[in-house]
């Protein structure tokens, strides 16, 4: 297939609301690693990984072969019929799962919240995150949430209705009444004011909303909070799980175990798969009926063993922390060159780059930013890297590469982008 006609099948048959980057978008055909080929054998460095979701590499050959060898025996049942690999997945999850016995806290659960353990299995982050408000709801007996302005959580109804980026919030019918909090602060008075809350839900790095960390002393100004009125904390790992910021979950960088954690992304590494987890006490209050047909069928859960085995074996958290930093490091030195770089933020390899062509206008005002973030992207990918974009006003170059890159491809990304903002600006 040509990219024209891809392009017109495109305008035919999908709904429009799914948009594209890039002017003329390259069809690609073939990946290896942190790399991709287009339809007409050009070579990229891909630096998006499909959204933080192949942090161990397009098509690794130890993961795809587990994966087609799981294809051969046992394709699929459903989550009624007892089958091998999710009961593998789930056990071998309890073990890195913040407060588990293999995880970076599992000293802090008898301080803090018990570690988590038990999981259900479904398809995708917005699924998993509906099924984490369910269950916070029903533990609870409360109705509403807190949520964070720039925070995204999904597509469906509750995972809508707690996104905070305009942008995403597509439901014109969403229930007004939940709550947004833009610090710590908000949380409180919010907790203060409605005793009528099941959780607060907030990622730990936001991604869309532009590669954002939460402040260090966030969980820990939140926690007497939530505590003491009876609501719970519901962590959107979705995008910051498994490796991607120098830790397995980001959370560990913030020291706090939360009640109910929500995964999906990496743990496939590409194939279909997504979780949410909570101690074992909280779950064994969820027992009204619940069932997902595909979540966690064979071959996804082979998958996501597969998945644990490579972060293991390569180190992968390691890896990311380094590389992570030596990228930092880089785009700092590029910051000071470039003031249009108003600010590098970020952990491990999930950075991002706020673009502001002037400095001093107000964080915010981001047009002109937003079209500069696209000529940036649109010249690198002609020079051969894929590059991300986020942020509430599309202006944030995101870096969040397959953790299997090197120093080499770092070093390449940087002189094509300093060249880049050399020829542009
Ligand atoms: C933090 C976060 N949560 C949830 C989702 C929704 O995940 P999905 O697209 O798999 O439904 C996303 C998607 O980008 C995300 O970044």
């Amino acid at each position: 297939m040509e990219r024209q006609e891809a392009l017109e099948l495109r305008r035919e048959y999908f709904m429009p609301c799914v948009q594209y980057f890039y002017k003329d978008p390259p069809l690609f055909v073939r990946g290896d690693m942190q790399y991709l080929y287009d339809e007409r054998g050009k070579k990229y460095l891909d630096f998006f990984a499909g959204v933080s979701v192949m942090n161990c590499g397009h098509s690794n050959p130890f993961i795809t072969e587990r994966v087609a060898a799981q294809l051969g025996r046992l394709q699929h049942l459903t989550n009624v019929y007892l089958t091998e690999p999710v009961l593998r997945l789930a056990a071998r999850l309890a073990q890195v799962l913040p407060g588990g016995p293999a995880s970076a806290l599992s000293g802090a659960a008898s301080r803090e919240r018990p570690g988590l353990s038990n999981s259900f299995f479904c398809n995708s982050g917005s699924e998993a995150n509906e099924g984490a408000l369910l269950l916070a709801r029903l533990v609870t007996g409360k109705r509403k949430f807190i949520a964070l302005n720039t925070g995204l959580h999904g597509r469906t109804y509750l995972a809508m209705a707690v996104t905070g980026i305009p942008m995403w919030r597509t439901d014109p019918f969403l229930p007004g009444d939940f709550y947004f909090a833009g610090s710590a602060e908000e949380v409180i008075a919010a907790l203060e004011k409605d005793g009528d809350i099941a959780a607060l839900i907030c990622e730990p790095v936001q991604g869309n909303g532009g590669v954002r960390p939460l402040p260090p002393d966030f969980f820990e100004k939140t926690a007497g909070a939530l505590k003491s009125r009876g609501a719970l904390l519901i962590v959107d790992e979705v995008q910051t799980g498994f490796a991607r910021t120098g830790r397995m979950f980001a959370v560990e960088h913030y020291g706090v175990i939360p009640d109910i954690m929500t995964m999906s992304k990496a743990l496939g590494n590409g194939i279909p798969i997504a979780a949410f987890a909570s101690s074992r006490e909280l779950a064994l209050r969820f027992t009204r009926p619940s069932a997902s047909t595909l979540g966690g069928n064979p071959v996804s859960a082979s998958a996501a063993l597969a998945v644990l085995d490579y972060i293991e074996k390569e180190d992968l958290c390691a890896r990311a922390g380094e590389l992570g930093a030596y990228l930092r490091s880089r785009l700092d030195s590029l910051a000071s060159l470039f003031p249009v770089i108003r600010e590098v933020r970020g952990k491990g390899l999930m950075l991002g780059a706020e673009i502001a062509p002037d400095r001093n206008s107000p964080a915010g005002d981001d047009a002109p930013g937003a079209a500069l973030t696209d000529r940036i992207l649109e010249e690198l990918k002609e020079r051969g890297i894929i590059l991300g974009k986020n942020g509430l006003g599309r202006n944030v170059l995101a870096f969040q590469p397959p953790l299997v890159i090197n120093r080499g491809d770092i070093d390449f990304l940087i002189e094509n982008l300093e060249e880049v903002l050399r020829r542009i600006l």
